[in-house]
């Protein structure tokens, strides 16, 4: 059986194995405000914390010339929304990704439409199927590249019409989210999704 001591290991291939092991990632879009006006990156190092508050988290690792224009804004406004990749989006996305020049709005760049949001200064994407307003409750430098987690707390759910009932179940075919795999064009959809209600001893469902 394979087995490696990540101590051996180049950082290259530390980061091969964590993208190629972790799979299928679902993907944040987050919007931010900066001095030099907003700003839409894609995020795959993405997840939710837990509740309450609602909380969620992404990682921002740094470029060659230091800090990604996502980790600049957040230091200047503390406030950042969180967008759910959909097939209907993912290559407007994509154009988020490019490396452009701090000040270039990629919103713009990608043809989404920003609309201000509720209670957080940076826009939200009308396109997106889902918008969380967040607010930023810590920013960690962790290892050696360094990376960012940022974790915010979500302050405001926007969602496009018919994905929520009234019980606040979500139907994420509705969504119909994305998820990132490895290598450098590796994506996945929910195309073959199944149940399987959780054991517990009583016989009700639980939660993760
Ligand atoms: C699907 C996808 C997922 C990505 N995930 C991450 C990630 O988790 N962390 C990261 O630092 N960069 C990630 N990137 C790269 C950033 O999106 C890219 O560096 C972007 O230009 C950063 O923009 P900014 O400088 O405007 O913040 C990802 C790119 C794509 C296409």
């Amino acid at each position: 059986m394979p087995e490696f001591d990540a101590a051996t290991l180049a950082w290259q291939d530390q980061y091969k194995l964590m993208i190629g092991t972790v799979t299928p990632r679902p993907i944040a879009l987050v919007t931010t405000l900066g001095q030099s006006g907003p700003n839409a990156a894609p995020f795959s190092f993405f997840n939710c914390i837990g509740a309450p508050p609602p909380m969620v988290m992404f990682s921002v690792g740094d470029k060659e010339s230091g800090a990604k224009d996502t980790v600049q804004n957040i230091r200047e406004t503390p406030e950042f929304v969180v967008h759910i990749v959909s097939d209907a989006i993912k290559d407007r996305m994509n154009v988020c990704a490019v490396d452009y020049p701090r000040g270039v709005n990629e919103l713009a760049e990608a043809g989404f439409t920003a609309v201000p949001s509720r209670k957080v200064r940076p826009p939200r994407i009308a396109e997106a199927p889902v918008a969380l307003e967040c607010r930023l409750m810590q920013m960690l430098e962790l290892g050696r590249k360094p990376y960012h987690l940022v974790i915010g707390e979500v302050v405001y759910f926007h969602y496009h019409e018919g994905i929520v009932n009234e019980r606040f179940h979500v139907d994420v075919g509705r969504i119909n989210p994305i998820g990132r795999l490895a290598g450098k064009g590796g994506y996945t959809r929910i195309t073959d999704r199944f149940e399987m209600p959780r054991i517990t001893p009583g016989g009700a469902g639980k939660g993760d």
